[in-house]
């Protein structure tokens, strides 16, 4: 139905009354879109279109719609003709607007990270996770990361690390134009944030003023001991920037409103701004749940003078948002491309949190003094999967539980450091950690949410394999 996009639909930037419907094709064009309200198909439907599909923006569009009615159920047509396409043997897939914010209503959505295809019949862990959604609904996706792995020349469809936009272009499409990706985000809404690889493995700034970009050294020494050109062995800015005008292109453009948004010029294209307080980090609420997905990756530096993950606009972002949903929501979830409480001693990397001892701390911090409760951390990164519980000293001794759910990978290979090498994380503000489980193996995650007739949240993750079979559950009341 969709053959005249090159990759898409996604369905993006979902809440109570507006959706952004993402599509890309190969060459000049405008995109066009149709809603049909279900149950009333045979209605005059809502209409939409893109602005142009250039060059310039990669022959990436969103039809945006406002306005829309909370909790229905809309059939939509993507396209670049402006005639709907005819559905052959199926309908038009579907989307439902989120419940109105503040609202309890139960619901589930599924997580993950990390896809590196490398045969053609990669993408099993979407199939899983369509037939879940088809059998038990779904109200959206979050993708926490690694949606492509630019570096990996191996399998990334283009045979050596991407270089230049059009290369990241390139291992874009050849990534998520595998069957079941495509076929999942037609029908089930998607959040999506960016991990190191969109850009290369472990990468950061070196300094505040985003200029100047490094790999870690045994990247450099693999890639020339494997005859690699010497220019896959350094990172310019200008390749940092091409990476993320290709994540713009594909995760940027159809996500939710930034929090403290980048420089985007009127023909799309994507700046960084030295010194810049924006981050690519957004919020969203799902009737009485509200989520607040942070950028940990465009504004980290590591550097000998300096050293944060977050950077100042994002900090204070973060914790005025912590402030004002604390009271107001039941349940809230903090998510993060990389794992806050996991610890290993053989984290040789230092890529994750841990590797950010200081500003790790102050966090945790943060929540137990101001007493945030029911705070759930959603993770990927790690290509092994856990459920970790613990409890902040509160400020007048009493515990606040928090915990971290970790989905990830996809597909990818799988981690033994991780389960050989776990230890506790120290820091003055916890009690107690609990490793709840851990696993080893290609799965997503599950996190249902249901509300008692006392109102208050009971939180239910369930680690799926990539066949959908429920390999570990907890359950938070
Ligand atoms: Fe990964």
């Amino acid at each position: 139905m969709f053959e005249d996009l090159l990759l898409g639909p996604i369905v993006g930037g979902l809440d109570e009354s507006r959706v952004h419907l993402w599509g890309r094709a190969d060459h000049l064009g405008t995109l066009h879109a149709w809603l049909w309200e279900a149950g009333d198909l045979d209605g005059e439907p809502l209409t939409g279109e893109s602005l142009p599909l250039t060059a310039e923006n990669g022959f990436a569009g969103v039809v945006p719609f406002l306005n829309l009615k909370p909790q229905t159920t809309y059939f939509y047509a993507l396209s670049l003709k402006d005639v709907p396409p005819t559905p052959e043997g199926e309908a038009y897939p579907s989307f439902t607007t989120f419940p109105t914010s503040g609202k309890r209503e139960d619901f589930s959505f599924a997580f993950g990270s990390c896809f590196y295809p490398t045969t053609p019949e990669s993408g099993q862990t979407f199939a899983a996770m369509d037939a879940h959604r088809k059998e038990h609904g779904l109200a959206f996706g979050l993708f926490l990361g690694d949606q492509i792995y630019a570096d990996k020349y191996e399998h990334n469809g283009i045979g050596q690390v991407a270089l230049t936009l059009q290369d990241y272009r390139d291992v874009y499409a050849h990534v998520w134009g595998y069957k079941p990706f495509r076929e999942l985000l037609k029908n089930l809404p998607a959040f999506m944030t960016l991990d190191d690889h969109e850009v290369d493995d472990d990468w950061t700034w070196t300094d505040g003023t985003r200029t100047k970009a490094k790999i870690p050294p045994w990247d450099k020494v693999l890639r020339r001991l494997n005859g690699r050109p010497a220019e896959e062995c350094r990172l310019p800015a200008r390749r940092v920037q091409a990476a993320l005008q290709a994540y713009w292109e594909h995760q940027g453009m159809h996500a939710p409103h930034f929090e403290l948004p980048l420089n985007v010029d009127d023909k799309g294209l994507y700046h960084l701004e030295n010194n810049e307080p924006g981050s690519l980090a957004y919020t969203f609420e799902y009737g009485a749940a509200a989520f607040f997905v942070l950028d940990t990756r465009t504004m980290r530096v590591k550097g000998k003078a300096e050293r944060t993950m977050l950077g100042k606009g994002q900090w204070a972002a973060l914790k005025e948002w912590l402030i004002s949903v604390n009271d107001r929501y039941p349940v809230k979830f903090l998510v993060s491309s990389c794992a806050l409480l996991f610890n290993m001693w053989a984290d040789i990397a230092k890529d994750r949190w841990p590797g950010f001892p200081e500003e790790r701390e102050y966090l945790l911090r943060f929540l137990a003094a101001n007493e945030i409760e029911n705070l759930f951390v959603l993770t990927g990164d790690l290509h092994s999967s856990h459920a970790l519980q613990a409890n902040l000293f509160g400020p007048n001794g009493d515990d606040i539980p928090l915990w971290e759910f970790c989905a990830t990978p996809f597909e990818q290979r799988l981690n033994w450091l991780a389960k050989c090498t776990h230890n506790e994380l120290g820091s003055e503000v916890i009690k107690n950690q609990d490793l709840r489980f851990l696993y080893l193996g290609n799965n997503f995650g599950v996190v249902n949410v249901d509300f008692g007739e006392d109102g208050k949240a009971v939180v239910t993750y369930t680690l799926r394999s990539e066949t959908g079979e429920a390999v570990h559950s907890v359950v938070v009341r």
